[in-house]
């Protein structure tokens, strides 16, 4: 490689770094390489280098211990931390500290509004870019939408309507998987899987949150004494759209009962939203949508129009009422994961190293805000109230 190429590190090697960073670094610029990596799984390491392919510099290192890592890495342009939820504080922490560039910090940003806040009022000190790993921003479909309300097209927003309708591979990720499953560790199934979301209301809105409330629970995967706790030999696996389904991070788990597995998380839940600029917003996650026409979708209406569509079918429309044009746009360049945004994203933190702070795609603010968004829902399904947003300053976010 040349000597030119930033030398970028990965804390948490699996399979986000793998397939959704480390593969795109030989279709993007500017050139990078792998310059470290650390995971104490080292099979994980291994694969991380095998999809990194060219890319890998040639005095790589191999750690155990990002802290190690970061001791010993003096040279790096940028961080990017992929671990599981509860662990992205200490080394976000820790490389904003140390003024390591640029850092691709996977969402949600982390996993307690104390959290959250810290990483955001640090980065803000020490000047540390933080891009988070928002990629729908960066798909061509969630791109145009933005497009078309930066320039009017529909006026003013008066209500957001979206769903996450999650299909099959992704289900058995969140009910499968070794830390998904599990509150504690990935900060339940809206900020693990919906951050996402939250975020692009936020960024599609142009606005901050004044108040939300949130229904939801767990009522698709109930215990069921009757079945047994492994597919193998359940007498209704015959009927059973999730038996025997490999989850991408953890194969082993495949036949894991969905029903019977140890897990904790919600399977459905919606929010509702009032922001500060007026705007209304309805959101709906539901894990139980099969395969076909699983999907996010989204409705915005304007006061002189209407944006909609759904992003599976990477098809969206806007109708002007005045003129009473319907106009159909079709993406078609959307093939790396995330419907074209993971190869994008990869392209932006790179860019972002160099370039202008302006043009990052987001920063650890955009972060902090969805994250308190799931954090506030989770409190109102809970607690059965409303939950309003203050902003007393000094990026600080709180919930009463
Ligand atoms: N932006 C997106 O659309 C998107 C998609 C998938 C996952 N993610 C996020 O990426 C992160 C990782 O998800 P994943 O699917 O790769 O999970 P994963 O379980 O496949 O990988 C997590 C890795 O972190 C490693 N790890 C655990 N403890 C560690 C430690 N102390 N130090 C270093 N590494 C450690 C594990 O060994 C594992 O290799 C999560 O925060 C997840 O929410 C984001």
């Amino acid at each position: 490689m040349s000597g030119e190429a930033l030398r970028i590190a990965v804390i948490g090697a699996g399979k986000r770094a793998q397939i959704g960073y480390v593969k795109h670094f030989a279709y993007v610029q500017p050139k990078a390489v792998l310059a470290a990596v650390a995971d104490p799984n080292p099979e994980n390491c291994q694969l991380c280098l095998k999809y990194a392919g060219e890319n890998v510099a040639e005095n790589v290192g191999i750690y155990t211990d990002w802290q190690e890592l970061l001791a010993k890495e003096t040279s790096l342009d940028g961080v990017i931390i992929a671990t599981p939820n509860v662990l992205h504080y200490k080394p976000a922490i820790a490389c904003i500290e140390l003024g390591v560039p640029a850092i691709a910090l996977e969402k949600p940003l982390a996993s307690s509004p104390e959290e959250c806040r810290d990483i955001t009022q640090l980065a803000r000190r020490k000047n540390v870019r933080i891009l988070l790993g928002f990629v729908l921003r960066e798909t061509p479909f969630y791109k145009k939408i933005k497009e078309l309300i930066v320039s009017n097209a529909i006026g003013n927003i008066i209500s957001v309507q979206a769903d996450e309708l999650v299909g099959i591979n992704t289900t058995i990720v969140m009910f499968r998987s070794t830390w998904r499953r599990y509150t504690n560790l990935s900060g339940g199934s809206l900020l693990e899987k919906c951050s996402h979301d939250m975020d692009l209301l936020n960024w599609l809105t142009q606005s901050r949150p004044i108040s939300l409330n949130s229904f939801g629970g767990r009522r698709i995967f109930q215990p069921n004494p009757a079945l047994p706790d492994h597919c193998f030999d359940c007498p209704v696996k015959q009927s059973c759209m999730y038996a025997e389904t490999k989850p991408i991070d953890a194969p082993d788990m495949a036949n894991a009962c969905i029903f019977n597995i140890e897990s904790d998380v919600v399977d459905h839940q919606s929010v509702q939203i009032a922001y500060e600029n007026g705007v209304v917003a309805n959101f709906l996650m539901n894990f139980n949508a099969g395969h076909k026409s699983s999907s996010r979708s989204i409705s915005i209406v304007g006061v002189k129009g209407r944006i909609w569509g759904r992003l599976d079918a990477n098809q969206l429309y806007h109708l002007d009422y005045m003129s009473g044009k319907l106009s159909e746009y079709n993406f078609t360049n959307v093939h790396s994961g995330h419907h074209g945004g993971d190869v994008r994203h990869v392209e932006s933190f790179l860019r972002s190293i160099t370039g202008d702070a302006s043009k990052d795609t987001s920063n650890a603010y955009d972060g902090y805000l969805s994250a308190m968004m799931c954090f506030a829902a989770n409190r109102s399904m809970a607690e059965h109230k409303q939950i309003h947003f203050i902003y007393p300053g000094n990026d600080e976010i709180l919930l009463s």
